[in-house]
């Protein structure tokens, strides 16, 4: 089998530049992958972040201080950037105009506008594009997906789609970008969590409706990390109701919850569908269970616990568990494939379309939230 290796570049060595380049480390995981990233190059102004790469990617060619001299040394493939939403317009656009693909991150640009840039440059520049949503590479999330797609739920009544975790409920946390409109965007927690949120809806071809949105502030202010206090303005809550048409009945109940102040949840992941004749549910809490409905002769809810399925098969014994790092692995696996034309009928990561989209009910959300009615 001929492998294409792919010689990828990192912009921001936080969180989740890690993370992306701890999966490419553990790639031998895959089964006959004809597709193989390189990690070659990081950007990061923070020297800490440049030192981690440097010590642990035996095959890190670069570590610049700007993404400007990374994309000018670095001959790169593909770009995977991973920054506070305020620099997502500019540093994507960068990458493009340098003729390399994109792997971006949510929100897609501080706000519907720089979503909108975004797309264009990429149209313009001609380069394949994708944006970071893993959850739904679970095993339970894809069944659930598949299901829904199946028809299965009859008419659908109601569906709810939403990501909580619990980061925000210590005070003494100190405020970084996430917790700042300036650096967050006004879209707040909508940006934050909204793709996971939105990513499978989107993807079922919904189209809320009648949007109205509840958005609750966290903490005003929280330590600066400097000995001083920060005054802290974004969103941190989101219940966003709306209306989704379905052919031929009335329209569903189509509800998305964005927290981070939900006591005791952590990155819980979670979509329910329940329809006139099944149903569906599955959460990251029980990270293995898919609970399905049916109605015969008396109504059930069935639980299964499902093993390693994923999309790439992989070295991982069938009955082993998933979690995060494994679905980050497969993400990236299915944005290669894709970008390679391999892809086939395996589930693709979010579009530049699907981004704006989201983007789009994100700001009549908030255009909700300001006057309290419908939108
Ligand atoms: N897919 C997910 O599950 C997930 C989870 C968390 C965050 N994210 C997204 O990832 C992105 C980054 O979030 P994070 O939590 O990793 O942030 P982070 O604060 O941990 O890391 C950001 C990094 O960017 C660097 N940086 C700042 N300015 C830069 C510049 N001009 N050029 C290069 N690097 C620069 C910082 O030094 C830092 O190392 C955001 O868009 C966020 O929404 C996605």
């Amino acid at each position: 089998m001929k492998t294409e290796t792919v010689r990828i570049g990192i912009v921001g060595g936080g969180l989740m530049g890690r993370e992306m380049a701890s999966a490419f480390a553990r790639w031998c995981a895959f089964i006959d992958l004809p597709v193989k990233p390189e990690l070659v190059a990081i950007a990061d102004p923070m020297e800490g972040p440049r030192n981690w790469f440097k010590e642990n990617i035996p095959t890190l060619e670069l570590a610049a201080e700007s993404h400007t001299e990374m994309l000018a040394k670095g001959n790169l493939d593909v770009v995977y950037v991973a920054v506070p939403h305020m620099l997502h317009e500019s540093i994507y656009i960068d990458v493009l105009e340098a003729g390399c693909d994109l792997f971006a991150e949510k929100p897609f640009g501080i706000n519907l506008e720089a979503a909108q840039n975004i797309q264009k440059a990429a149209e313009k520049n001609g380069r394949f594009v994708r944006c970071s949503s893993e959850f739904p590479f679970m095993p339970g999330a894809q069944a659930a997906f598949d299901y829904v797609k199946s028809g299965k739920c009859g008419r659908i009544l109601e569906a709810v789609s939403g990501f909580h975790h619990s980061s925000d409920l210590d005070p003494t946390k100190a405020a970084n970008w996430k917790r700042q409109s300036k650096t967050c965007g006004e879209i707040g927690v909508l940006g934050d969590l909204g793709m996971h949120a939105f990513h499978l809806p989107i993807r079922l071809g919904w189209k809320p409706e009648k949007i109205f949105a509840q958005l609750q502030h966290g903490y005003k202010e929280r330590p600066d990390g400097r000995g001083g206090v920060a005054t802290c303005d974004t969103w941190d809550n989101a219940v966003v109701h709306s209306y989704a048409p379905q052919e031929g009945e009335d329209p569903f109940v189509l509800r998305f919850e964005m927290k981070r102040l939900a006591p005791g949840a952590t990155n819980t992941w979670f979509f329910e569908v329940l329809g006139t004749e099944g149903g569906v549910r599955y959460s990251t809490s029980n990270p293995k269970t898919l609970e399905i409905f049916e109605r015969t002769d008396k109504q059930y809810w069935k639980r299964t616990d499902l093993g390693f399925e994923m999309p790439f098969k992989t070295i991982t014994g069938g009955i082993f568990e998933v979690g995060f790092p494994d679905i980050i692995q497969q993400m990236w696996a299915s944005f290669l494939m894709e970008r390679a034309g391999l892809l086939e009928d395996n589930f693709s990561c979010v579009t530049p379309e699907e981004a704006v989209y989201a983007q789009q009910l994100y700001s009549e959300a908030l255009k909700s939230q300001a006057s309290q009615t419908q939108s």
